[in-house]
């Protein structure tokens, strides 16, 4: 998968690249990860790409000239999958998105500032609009890098067996079980016997009873999905 990321603050972006899964899954050539300073596209000597919103009222805009010319250019060297704004007012991210865009080959992802991108920017370029939640950020930045990893994880190869994404919380719209490492009692407080009794199908049996169990008490809503 290639990903190209369309922003004003790279460098506010990069670090969560350069460690664990995200750095091994470049270094495994699994995933392509490329930055495009949305300045370098700006047409004046200021590298603006911001200006008044029509109509009056505070905030800024980010101007349509400087996307279209990056996004122009990337889908010139190569067919996009999706086109990607994100937005606090976009779908909110969950698994089965990132379980889908975990199969894509090129994406862009375009972080909004300010009060947000014109709208023919949308109207124009964009496939689909994703918000992390019902917050606002002070820029689209961290939320895409929330993306990346939530479907970086996902792209066959990136995982191995012990890491592997099946038994995530989500994955079968259920929350994960609890997980206990040593030592077996800790001040008096002890690990649950079954884990500890090697019968295997009985393991399975209570952790499938713990996620259900922890379902219907954390997100009973999760049940209606
Ligand atoms: N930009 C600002 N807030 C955001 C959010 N909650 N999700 C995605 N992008 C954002």
């Amino acid at each position: 998968m290639r990903i190209d990321i369309i922003t004003v603050l790279p460098e506010l972006m990069q670090s969560p690249f350069n460690d664990s899964i995200l750095k091994r899954a470049q270094e495994k050539g699994i995933v392509e990860v490329h930055f495009h300073n949305l300045r370098d596209y700006s047409t004046n000597k200021q590298r603006s790409i911001d200006d008044y919103q029509f109509g009056g009222g505070a905030g800024m805009v980010m101007m349509i000239e400087p996307i279209d010319s990056c996004i122009s250019k990337l889908k010139s060297e190569r067919n996009y999958d999706e086109v990607i704004y994100m937005t606090p007012d976009g779908n909110t991210l969950n698994q089965g998105i990132a379980n889908t865009l975990s199969l894509k080959e090129n994406i862009i992802i375009l972080c909004g500032h300010y009060k947000g991108v014109d709208q023919r920017v949308r109207d124009l370029f964009i496939t689909r609009e994703i918000s992390i939640g019902d917050f606002v950020l002070s820029g689209g930045e961290l939320a895409a890098n929330v993306l990346c990893d939530a479907v970086i994880r996902l792209i066959p190869g990136v995982l191995n067996n012990e890491t592997s994404a099946l038994t995530d919380s989500f994955q079968d719209n259920l929350l994960a079980p609890p997980v206990y490492t040593r030592p077996a009692e800790y001040k008096g407080s002890k690990v649950p016997d079954v884990l500890l009794s090697g019968n295997f199908p009985k393991i399975e049996e209570w952790r499938e009873n713990q996620a259900f169990q922890r379902t219907k008490e954390r997100r009973p809503d999760l049940f209606n999905k």
